[in-house]
């Protein structure tokens, strides 16, 4: 396929996953759509707040781990999948042998700006590294990332696998699988499960950032695809369902309200109380993730955790 055929073909499908997301009972849009500018900026904040506890505890495994990480990977090529402002990897980067010999890294996100950001401060500070970007999404554009003879780490942080449907992780596996060589490894980030207020805090802090986060999904909405939802008709919601072990959050209309969406050609009709699906948050404990790498040909070689088994980082690699 020419690579303007292949574009049009992406972008009719992420129109009919769109438009097959708003037409369900409960309606619902991928996750992905937080992550404009201002969604990726909105992130950051959450990443700082007090309720917020994924990033600093996956940064203080990091910090204590990233040294036999590095040494057990073995690596030439470092990839990393929603890499967003790209400051974790430094971590990684810090203590890398190959970095100064050949070493390259590719980093893919969705959010080009902030991709095209981070890989120049990356570049700036590491400057005999090699680094490229992606500007794709990691459930199906993998195959983008272009090959290497070298051992490759591929990094996915911040426990964003979790925003994968379980059907989606496994494909996300499955086909992270299929590319493996038995000297490539897979280092994923995973919230754990916990009591749920804490998860529940996480996840409705008291500055409101988390909803302001959940809205601007609307605006990257309005903008990408030409509609027209009313952001002061809806509320943000977030609860932990402990039987499916995920966060979920919606949008919930606080009147009737609806919305055009030009690029589906479809409207959207929602009465008071009505809500919008707009992401899910798993989250793991380490037999849930061995089961799931189980069906894909996978295998846990490592598992690391804080010491209240808050986050861990998962080092994965073939199934021998
Ligand atoms: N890795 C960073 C950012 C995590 S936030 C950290 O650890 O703090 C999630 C990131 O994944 C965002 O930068 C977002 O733009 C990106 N993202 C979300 N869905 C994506 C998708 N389907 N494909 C590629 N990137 C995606
Ligand atoms: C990116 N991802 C792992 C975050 C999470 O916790 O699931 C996104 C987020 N949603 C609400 N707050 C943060």
């Amino acid at each position: 396929m020419s690579d303007e055929s292949s574009e049009t073909s992406g972008h009719n499908r992420e129109l009919d996953a769109l438009r097959d997301g708003l037409s369900r009972p409960l309606r619902e849009i991928a996750a992905k759509y937080f992550y404009d500018d201002r969604g990726s900026a909105l992130f950051e904040r959450i990443t700082e707040l007090r309720e917020y506890y994924p990033t600093r505890t996956e940064i203080s495994i990091l910090e204590r781990d990233a040294r036999e990480i590095m040494a057990d990977a073995r690596a030439g090529h470092l990839v990393e999948l929603g890499s967003g402002a790209g400051r974790k990897i430094r971590l990684l980067l810090d203590r890398w042998e190959a970095r100064d010999e050949g070493g390259r890294c590719t980093m893919l996100d969705v959010n080009q700006s902030f991709l095209d950001q981070s890989i120049e401060a990356l570049a700036r500070a590491y400057p005999r590294c090699a680094f490229d970007g992606v500007v794709g999404d990691f459930t199906t554009d993998l195959d983008r990332i272009a090959p290497s003879s070298a051992p490759r780490l591929t990094v996915f942080f911040a426990g964003t696998i979790g925003n994968l449907y379980p059907h989606e992780r496994l494909a996300f596996f499955r086909s992270i699988a299929a590319s493996m060589r038995p000297e490539d490894s897979l280092l994923v980030g995973v919230d754990l499960v916990k009591d749920t207020a804490r998860l529940e805090s996480a996840y409705n802090d008291s500055e409101g950032v988390t909803a302001e986060f959940n809205l601007n999904a609307l605006r990257v909405l309005n903008a990408r695809f030409d509609a027209d939802f009313d952001e002061s008709a809806f509320e943000h919601r977030a609860f932990f369902d402990r039987a499916q072990s995920w966060i979920e959050m919606r949008l919930r209309a606080t009147r009737a309200t609806s919305a055009l969406v030009r690029a589906t050609g479809q409207r959207v009709e929602l009465s008071a109380g009505d809500e919008i699906r707009t992401e899910i948050s798993c989250k793991f404990t380490a037999d849930s993730l061995r089961n799931d790498l189980a069906s894909a040909g996978l295998a846990l070689r490592a598992w690391r955790t804080d010491p209240r088994h808050d986050f861990a980082l998962a080092h994965i690699w073939s199934a021998p």
